[in-house]
C-alpha cells in the first residue's frame, strides 16, 4: 500500500525520543519531511542528524506562549509549508488528584490543553490542502491508570478536544488521537522505576507484573507506534476522523 506520504511536511511534538521520534522516523522512510519538536535542542540535533536529510528540527517548550512565533518561523524557513502535525511532548507529573499541586496542575494543562490549542491556533491555517493533526493521549482516556490522576483528568478532555476538532476543521483536515497503553521509553522507564521504589520491588518485576496484565504479554515497541502513527497522518488514512485508537496490546479492558 502506498501511504501518499511523498513530500508531505509534517511537524512532530516530542520529536527527538520516544513515541514521536519513532512516527517521524517512519514518516521519513515512507518519503515525507518531517520538523522535530522538543525543549533540548541537543537531543534534537543527533534526532535529525539520525533520522537523516529530511529531518530537521525546533527547540520549544509545548506549553510556552512564546513557542508559537518560534514555530511559525520554523515551519516556513525548514519546511516550506505544512500537510499535518503531531500534537504531542511529555506526560504530566504522577500524584492523586489532591496530592498534586495548584502549580502542577496549570502546568499540566498548558502541556497538554493549552500549548496545543495555542499552536493548532497558530499553524492549521498553514495546512493548504487536505491535512491532519494527530494527538498522543493515553490509555487514561478509556481506563484510569493508578496514581497519574493529572492524565487521567486531563487526557479525556484532549481525546475530546481532538473529536470536536474533527467536527471544527472538517473536511479540509482530519483530526484523530491515538492512546498508547505500555510502550518502552524513557517515560514509562521513569515511571515504572517510581512504580517499583513505591512497592519495594525491582524495576524487572514491576514489568513483570505489568506484562501479565498485557494480553500480548509485553510492552509494546515505539516503531510499532510509529507505523500506526505515521499510518494516521498520511493520506492513506482518508477517511479517518474523530477516532481514537488504542494502541495497547489489549490491555484495557473497556469494550470499545
Ligand atoms: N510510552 C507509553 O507507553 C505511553 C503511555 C501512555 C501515554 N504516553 C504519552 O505519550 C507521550 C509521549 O510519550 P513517550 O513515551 O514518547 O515520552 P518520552 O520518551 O519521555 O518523550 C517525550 C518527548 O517529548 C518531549 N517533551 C517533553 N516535554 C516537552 C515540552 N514541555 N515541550 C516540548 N517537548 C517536550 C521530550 O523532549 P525534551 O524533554 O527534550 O523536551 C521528548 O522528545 C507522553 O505524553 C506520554 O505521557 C506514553
Amino acid at each position: 500500500m502506498d501511504l501518499g506520504l511523498k513530500d508531505k511536511r509534517f511537524l512532530i511534538g516530542g520529536g527527538s525520543r520516544g513515541l514521536g521520534n519513532a512516527i517521524a522516523q517512519v514518516l521519513v522512510d515512507e518519503g515525507a519531511h518531517v520538523l522535530l519538536m522538543s525543549r533540548d535542542g541537543a537531543s534534537l540535533e543527533k534526532a535529525a542528524a539520525d533520522i537523516g536529510p529530511a529531518a530537521s528540527w525546533v527547540a520549544v517548550d509545548i506549553a510556552s506562549p512564546g513557542a508559537v512565533e518560534t514555530l511559525q518561523t520554523a515551519v516556513d524557513d525548514k519546511l516550506g509549508g505544512l500537510d499535518g502535525m503531531l500534537i504531542n511532548a511529555g506526560g504530566p507529573p504522577p500524584g492523586e488528584v489532591l496530592g498534586v499541586t495548584d502549580e502542577q496542575w496549570a502546568q499540566s494543562f498548558e502541556l497538554l490543553i493549552g500549548g496545543p490549542i495555542r499552536i493548532l491556533r497558530a499553524l492549521t491555517p498553514k495546512i493548504e490542502g487536505e491535512g491532519s493533526v494527530l494527538f498522543i493521549t493515553s490509555s487514561s482516556v478509556r481506563q484510569p491508570i493508578p496514581n497519574l490522576d493529572t492524565s487521567n483528568v486531563l487526557r479525556p478532555g484532549v481525546a475530546a478536544m481532538a473529536k470536536v476538532l474533527a467536527r471544527e476543521l472538517g473536511p479540509k483536515i482530519r483530526v484523530n488521537s491515538l492512546a498508547p497503553g505500555r510502550f518502552d521509553t524513557d517515560r514509562v522507564r521513569t515511571l515504572d522505576k517510581g512504580r517499583a521504589e513505591a512497592q519495594g520491588i525491582t524495576v524487572e518485576q514491576q514489568v513483570a507484573q505489568m506484562n501479565k496484565q498485557i494480553p500480548l504479554g509485553r510492552y509494546g515497541e515505539p516503531m510499532e507506534m510509529g507505523r500506526i502513527g505515521a499510518f494516521l497522518l498520511s493520506p492513506a488514512a482518508s477517511y479517518l476522523s474523530g477516532i481514537s485508537v488504542q494502541a495497547d496490546g489489549a490491555m484495557v479492558t473497556a469494550i470499545p
